[in-house]
């Protein structure tokens, strides 16, 4: 039998998901790539923002839903390019505010009637000096500031009713807008922290033109939530896959709130997690935190699957497959179970609902679920909520600090910074040597402190001395990145004493090491992890 998705049900459930808010911006989304950035930035200013694709909301929905005002986003396309996509006229006519950026902007001006010219190959890309006249879009902004465009096609002739009202040297209408219709257009970036007043444009269209509160906090969503579930759940068996990462940890947390100990958490011991790690998992949550948890030890099984596999992709696919097995053997021992709880957040619904991208890993392997499993329902609570929001509300559910803002541990653990065969030997010299390197760099409190910091233990082995004796180790190499969002990442400087101490401590006190090397290698053309 298959699953239940009531997503849908979940997505028409807007009076308990958020209810309480009543100041909300429509971020419609044409495939820009700062899409999620605008959302965050409406956040910031405590207003809620959704991002919802152009074509899934209609005009009636919009109306219903009450939105404060709409955001057009961005996106690759070219208005006139066949097939770019349009939004329904019938969206100006609500009466709702309306702010287009870039392509959004130009889409604005296109299909109200304005015009939109390619500018050849020479475009506008990059930092430029905006000249704004007198309006209540940039109020205190200063007549000339530093905006962040990046475009080809611009505004050529603003539609009728609207007017420029800020200009740049090759962009004669850098932005437009018709009063009375409350509909505005900016071929900048307002999002982007290069353009200089960006964060002040957005607060004038949320609060003076929208005439948002700023009311929303992740305090009152926590508590809409946790109502919501216990009324939804009440008498119902829930059952979560713990991994001790934030996402599932922070999950755990507000069901247990909610519904106490018909919350049962299994947490998958496979064994590739970092030294002492699942015991520190088992500790803060059962122990410390009071949850129901059961930890299934599947160490010797992961090692046995995972014998004399080498390629990275299968030792991914078996992982994923095994933990599968485990949970659901777990899941079965624990008798009728009515709801599967997950820890999806935001980016990830975003992510799932648009297009196919390369793929160049497989990730999420430990996301799928057997089909044999059967539950009523499927519970997200944290589904509307960016990254920085869960770690926030983690830490109001008195998850400890080292937990929430823990670095990112990919799901198939060590097994992919282990090149080459994974055995028992093997893991134990990682499991130290990543240990030793975390401590170092910790105390070592480098200025710029990496966004992820690792060991790996690369598959070659070379001649080393130690006192009278040659010995034949293996190569233990350190990673640290800096990065945004992970998609993209430069090697950390960091300072070389951490890196000395690191190396000498790895080879002194981890027998079957002989040498340690340091990635300097940055995304891309590399990736964050080995395999
Ligand atoms: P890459 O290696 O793709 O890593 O540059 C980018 C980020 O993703 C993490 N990562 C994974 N996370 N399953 C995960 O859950 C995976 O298979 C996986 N592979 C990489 C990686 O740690 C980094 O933060």
């Amino acid at each position: 039998m298959r699953l239940f998705y009531l997503l849908k049900e979940w997505e028409n459930s807007f009076t308990w998901r958020i209810g309480g808010i009543m100041d909300r911006i429509l971020v419609l989304d044409f495939g820009g790539q700062y899409d999620q950035l605008i959302a965050r930035r409406v956040r910031e200013q405590q207003v809620y923002a959704e991002i919802i694709p152009y074509d899934r909301i209609s005009p009636q929905q919009i109306r219903e839903a009450s939105y404060s005002g709409i955001i057009f986003t961005g996106g690759p396309n070219s208005v006139y390019a066949p097939g770019s996509p349009h939004y329904d006229p019938a969206i100006l006519d609500l009466g709702i505010p309306v702010l287009g950026i870039c392509y959004g902007d130009q889409l604005l001006s296109y299909m109200a009637g304005g015009e939109v010219s390619g500018a050849g190959d020479a475009g506008e890309y990059g930092k430029v000096i905006l000249h704004a006249s007198e309006h209540i879009l940039f109020q205190d902004v200063p007549e000339e500031s530093v905006c962040w465009m990046s475009h080809r096609d611009s505004v050529s002739r603003v539609p009728k009713g609207f007017r420029t009202i800020a200009e740049t040297q090759n962009c004669p209408s850098a932005a437009m807008a018709d009063d009375i219709r409350k509909l505005y257009g900016v071929q900048f970036h307002p999002e982007v922290t290069h353009t200089e007043y960006g964060r002040q444009i957005l607060r004038n269209f949320l609060f003076r033109i929208c005439s948002c509160r700023g009311d929303w906090k992740v305090e009152d969503y926590a508590q809409t939530m946790i109502s919501g579930c216990r009324d939804q759940l009440k008498g119902k068996r829930v059952l979560l896959a713990l991994s001790g990462g934030v996402d599932s940890s922070v999950t755990a947390m507000l069901l247990k709130e909610a519904i106490g100990d018909d919350l049962v958490c299994v947490f998958v011991d496979h064994g590739l997690l970092r030294k002492n790690e699942a015991e520190s998992v088992v500790r803060t949550f059962r122990d410390e935190l009071g949850l129901n948890l059961i930890c299934a030890d599947a160490r010797e099984r992961f090692l046995k699957r995972l014998s004399g596999v080498n390629d990275p992709e299968r030792k991914r696919r078996i992982i994923g497959e095994e933990f599968i097995r485990v949970f659901e053997e777990e899941a079965e021992k624990l008798g009728h179970i009515d709801v599967l709880a997950q820890g999806t957040i935001y980016p990830d619904v975003i992510e799932s609902g648009k297009g196919d991208s390369a793929v160049i890993k497989s990730h999420h392997n430990v996301g799928g679920l057997p089909e044999s499993m059967t539950f009523d329902q499927i519970v997200e609570p944290l589904r509307d909520l960016f990254k920085d929001e869960v770690r926030s509300l983690g830490i109001l559910l008195g998850i400890p600090k080292e937990l929430v803002f823990r670095q990112p541990f990919p799901g198939p653990g060590l097994a992919v910074r282990i090149l080459g065969e994974i055995t028992g030997e093997k893991l134990r010299i990682l499991k130290d040597a990543d240990a030793i390197f975390r401590e170092e760099v910790l105390s070592g409190e480098p200025q710029q402190m990496p966004d992820q910091y690792f060991a790996v233990l690369t598959d070659s082995r070379s001649v080393g001395v130690m006192g009278d004796s040659r010995t034949y180790g293996y190569t233990v190499a350190l990673r640290a990145v800096s990065t945004d969002d992970f998609m993209t990442a430069q090697w950390t400087r960091i300072p070389y004493e951490v890196l000395e101490k690191a190396s000498s401590r790895i080879t002194n006190e981890i027998s079957g090491v002989s040498r340690v090397v340091y990635d300097i290698s940055s995304k891309p053309p590399a990736t964050v992890e080995w395999e």
